[in-house]
């Protein structure tokens, strides 16, 4: 790390990945990088020199630390509530026990066992009735692929957090009522290792390989659809013959455009979710790895793309602006007019910040 102790250094790659991200937010995400642009997707400037931030750069950084500094204060205070809580709870048991003859104590303790029973039999069936959805989605589920090949591009916190990312991916599919067919391909080196250490990953109901999903799905590569925000082609429902691939990468699109590349160099199909038609983003449309997969979830599950949005795209990610124009008329080609659609709704999601992109 240039000789960097760990920690200066980790603050200088938190630093570094927020200039990056502070660009990619100033250049226009329906350009993708050129295809020659060597500096940008194969030799990032990983450590350039830093000139003096602009006052928007400074503010940003500010109001990106303030944020982090609060969510670090609920979160604590929402441990301390907790245990305070379990403590008042425990107390007021015991202050009741003690206030009643032994008889009404069995009783109450009975009681509470059964309770339990029966909360331990809803749990047995619920995991019962979510093996059974995600055994029938092996058969029949859509297809996503996450593809696991870019741990090279990553520093150790990013490929943390893709880890999380995934761990959230099957959790929101294992809850829902149409799950998909979700494969992990490519799936060793750092990623690889993290992922072991998940409790119970050998067990989840997925397909997983270490080889690379071009491998893997060689017999089908004509049925491979690369999701990057990069891509002309809008997306416009969900094929079921289709295998959508979902890059896993965590980079603040400090590797701006590396999907797209790899895709055009695979000959393989690329298309972007059709955000723009149905919201106005404040910032990039670039999303995370889960909030993609959980996209995808939500219009299996409703076949409506303005819902599946609006349910996963946490509000600080969306403007309160009308949807932008756009000059591709998407909206035509798919029958619908979302052009003044307001967005209002608000998202429960938005606890999902501590999931970088
Ligand atoms: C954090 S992004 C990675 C961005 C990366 N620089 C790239 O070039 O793909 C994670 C993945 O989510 C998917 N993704 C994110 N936003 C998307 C969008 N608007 N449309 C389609 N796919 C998207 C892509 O597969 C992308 O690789």
């Amino acid at each position: 790390m240039n000789g960097r102790d760990p920690i200066s250094a980790t603050k200088h790659l938190h630093f570094s990945s927020f200039r990056a991200h502070i660009t990619a937010l100033s250049s226009p995400m329906a350009e993708p990088a050129p295809a020659n642009d060597q500096t940008t997707l194969q030799n990032p400037p990983k450590d350039p020199p830093i000139p003096p931030l602009s006052k928007s750069a400074q503010k940003k950084l500010l109001k990106q630390q303030r944020l982090e500094t609060k969510k670090a204060e609920r979160k604590a205070a929402i441990k301390e509530h907790k245990q305070r809580e379990l403590q008042r709870r425990r107390r007021e048991w015991a202050e009741k026990m003690s206030s009643l003859p032994e008889e009404e104590q069995s009783k109450l303790l009975e009681g509470r066992r059964l309770a339990r029973e029966e909360r331990m039999a809803q749990r047995a069936k619920e995991r019962g009735l979510k093996i059974e959805r995600l055994a029938r989605a092996r058969e029949l589920g859509q297809k996503i692929v996450v593809d696991l090949e870019f741990s090279d591009h990553m520093t150790g916190s990013e490929i943390h957090s893709l880890a999380q990312q995934i761990m959230y991916c099957y959790a929101v599919n294992g809850r829902t009522t149409s799950p998909a067919h979700l494969w992990l391909l490519g799936c060793k080196g750092e990623i690889g290792t993290q992922l072991q250490r998940v409790p119970g990953f050998d067990k989840w109901m997925i397909e997983k390989d270490d080889k690379s999903y071009i491998e893997v799905l060689q017999d089908q590569t004509e049925n491979l659809v690369y999701l990057t925000a990069d891509a002309e082609t809008v997306l416009d429902e969900l094929d079921p013959k289709s295998i959508y691939i979902i890059g896993g990468l965590v980079d603040r699109n400090r590797w701006k455009g590396i999907t797209m590349k790899k895709a055009n160099e695979q000959g393989i199909q690329t298309a972007r979710l059709p955000i723009g038609s149905f919201l106005k983003m404040s910032s990039s449309q670039v999303l995370t790895v889960n909030q993609v997969f959980e996209i995808l979830i939500k219009y299996l599950e409703t076949k409506d793309w303005k819902t599946s949005f609006f349910q996963v795209i946490p509000s600080r990610k969306r403007s309160d602006a009308e949807v932008e124009e756009d000059s591709e008329n998407e909206e035509q080609e798919d029958g619908h007019d979302q052009r003044k659609r307001i967005c209002v709704e608000e998202s429960s999601h938005d606890n999902k910040e501590s999931i970088p992109a």
